[in-house]
């Protein structure tokens, strides 16, 4: 049987996923995002998980892909397999929301797999960076896209060229990370949070992350168009009419999910 480097745990309507491989800092090899990826395919088709988390150990999120497996492949081993970032696309494909709450090391392909979930949580413990140009490769699970995206193109630049780290507080600055909290609060913060996302309606945290992500693939007009048409498709829904009536009634509303 094959090692767990992926520990699923639920808290109420929240998946946490944390990945495992601790004596080489969760290096992100493939058995180890063939089990992440079943582990988030799973909590996304659970209609009782409105929120799924990411995290590591205190001392590393993932210190980037396994170093020690790609070392001696050939050309045709990486893109003839797609070894590497076929596993990667799978947190794409996930419709709920995802928390990536990083303490420690997330270099190069853990900064990658950090900046896929929807937002980041930082530990003020947290150092971010795109280390590859030091192993004479690149970026190559989204971080010289995602990276500019986030933080713009002159600090993405410098971590891409230099392959320097950058601490939590300056990726706060810089609109890497949504917040930066103490260590030892991470996972009471990023807990609370995805539970507070779980609580919403599903149908609308699901639009709502869609609607966001439209905003990178498309223009302002033709994303303004598919969030309206998202907001007019969820009258539709009960959670809509309860969620109104209950603002109406000076209630909390009970939303079911539909
Ligand atoms: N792959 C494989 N093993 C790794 C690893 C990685 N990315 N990162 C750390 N490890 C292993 C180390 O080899 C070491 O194993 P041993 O105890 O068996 O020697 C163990 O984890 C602990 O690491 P260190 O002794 O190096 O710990 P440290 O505290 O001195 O340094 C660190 C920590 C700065 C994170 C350092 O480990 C490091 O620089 N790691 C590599 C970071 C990196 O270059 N990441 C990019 C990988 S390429 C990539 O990700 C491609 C992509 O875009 C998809």
């Amino acid at each position: 049987m094959s090692e767990a480097f992926v520990l699923t745990e639920t808290h109420g309507r929240v998946g946490l996923i944390t990945l495992n491989r601790p004596k080489a800092l969760n290096a992100l090899n493939d058995e180890l995002m063939n089990q992440l990826g079943a582990a988030l395919l799973d909590f996304d088709a659970n209609l009782d998980i409105g929120c799924i988390v990411i995290t590591g150990s205190d001392k590393a999120f993932a210190a980037g892909a396994d170093i020690g497996a790609m070392q001696n492949w050939s050309y045709m081993e990486v893109y003839g397999t797609d070894y590497i970032t076929r596993n990667w696309e799978t947190l794409r494909r996930v419709r709920k929301p995802v928390i990536a709450a990083v303490a420690g090391y997330a270099l190069g392909g853990g900064c990658e797999l950090a900046m896929m979930c929807d937002f980041i949580i930082a530990a003020d413990s947290a150092r971010f960076g795109q280390p590859e140009i030091k192993l004479g490769v690149i970026p190559g699970a989204g971080g010289t896209q995602r990276l500019p995206r986030a933080v713009g193109k002159s600090k993405a630049m410098d971590m891409v060229l230099t392959g320097r780290m950058m601490k939590a507080d300056e990726a706060e600055r810089a609109g890497l990370v949504s917040r930066v909290v103490p260590a030892a609060e991470l996972m009471n913060e990023a807990l609370e949070a995805a539970t507070i996302i779980a609580s919403m309606s599903l149908p609308s945290v699901m639009m709502a992350k869609e609607s966001v992500n439209r905003a990178y693939e498309s223009s302002l007009t033709e994303g303004v168009l598919f969030e309206r048409r998202a907001f007019h498709s969820l009258f539709a829904t009960y959670d809509q009419k309860e969620g109104m009536k209950a603002f109406l009634e000076k209630r909390s509303p009970t939303f079911k999910h539909e």
